[in-house]
């Protein structure tokens, strides 16, 4: 129970990587504060979630007053895991209202969540910020210009915070949490645009996997690699995690 006595807020907690980090979190101790952005899905989560302990709240990740609100609470730890994948379509085939939603979900209110956790971190000395990266920060993908623009904008918000914030105590972490098999991956693969949409599900890593990377990335065991960005596929990380080799 590594992180007993610390409080956690992972966004988009209620299914997917977020809903595995909730109860990794848990497991490890930690008093787990998720958000989801229906009731329905809030209940959803709280069914699939069984005897774990976790606090579910209703919030839209792009309402700045709710996320405020609720980072009030003076979190230890902050998993930027809400994430959209659309638009999926070549450059000249989205609308620009739905790129920038793109963009306001996954790096502009990501962005607004760590400043406001930040604040709270500041001042009580310290705190982990984990924020969920992918593959597609650093390498293009055919069809997903806003999502790789997006998640290569947080790459560089992961940096800005190590460099800001460091020397306060803040463990800031980019986490790459490889190909899972979540709802995201059912979106890609209905869309058919590129080779990641091909791959068969049964390739496809479960997503308690990442979950406990998460997890260890909040203890001190992971204070070397910190204001780095991760990668789940890095057989020294998988080592040190306690996943097994891939194949
Ligand atoms: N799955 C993969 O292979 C993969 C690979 C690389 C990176 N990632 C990253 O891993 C993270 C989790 O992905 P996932 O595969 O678990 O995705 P998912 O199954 O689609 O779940 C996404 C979560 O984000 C929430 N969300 C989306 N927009 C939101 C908003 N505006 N406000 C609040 N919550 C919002 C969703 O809530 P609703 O239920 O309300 O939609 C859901 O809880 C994301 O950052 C993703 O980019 C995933």
């Amino acid at each position: 129970m590594k992180l007993t006595g610390k409080t956690a807020l992972v966004t988009g907690g209620n299914r997917g990587i977020g809903l595995a980090t909730v109860r990794a979190l848990a497991q490890a101790g930690a008093e787990v504060h998720f958000t989801a952005r229906s009731s329905a899905n809030l209940a959803a989560a709280r069914r699939d979630l069984g005897e774990t302990p976790a606090t579910g709240h209703l919030a839209n990740m792009t309402d700045r007053i709710a996320m405020a609100t609720l980072l009030e609470h003076g979190f230890d730890i902050l998993v930027n895991n809400a994430a959209v994948i659309g638009p999926i379509g070549r450059i000249l085939d989205v609308q620009v209202e739905d790129w920038a939603a793109n963009i306001d979900i996954n790096l502009t209110s990501a962005f607004h969540a760590t400043q406001r956790a930040l604040a709270g971190m500041v001042a009580k000395g310290g705190g982990t910020i984990v924020n969920i990266s992918s593959g597609a920060a650093h390498r293009p993908q055919e069809g997903w210009s806003a999502y790789c623009a997006g998640k290569a904008g947080l790459a560089m918000l992961t940096r800005s915070v190590h460099m800001e914030y460091a020397e306060q105590g803040i463990r800031v972490f980019g986490f790459a949490p490889g190909v899972v098999d979540t709802d995201m991956q059912g979106a890609i693969r209905a869309s058919g645009i590129n080779p990641v949409s091909k791959l068969p599900r049964a390739s496809l890593a479960p997503a308690d996997e990442p979950a406990r990377a998460i997890a260890w990335l909040c203890t001190p065991a992971a204070d070397a690699l910190v204001g780095q960005e991760l990668d789940i596929r890095a057989p020294d990380l998988r080592a040190a995690v306690g996943l097994p080799p891939l194949g």
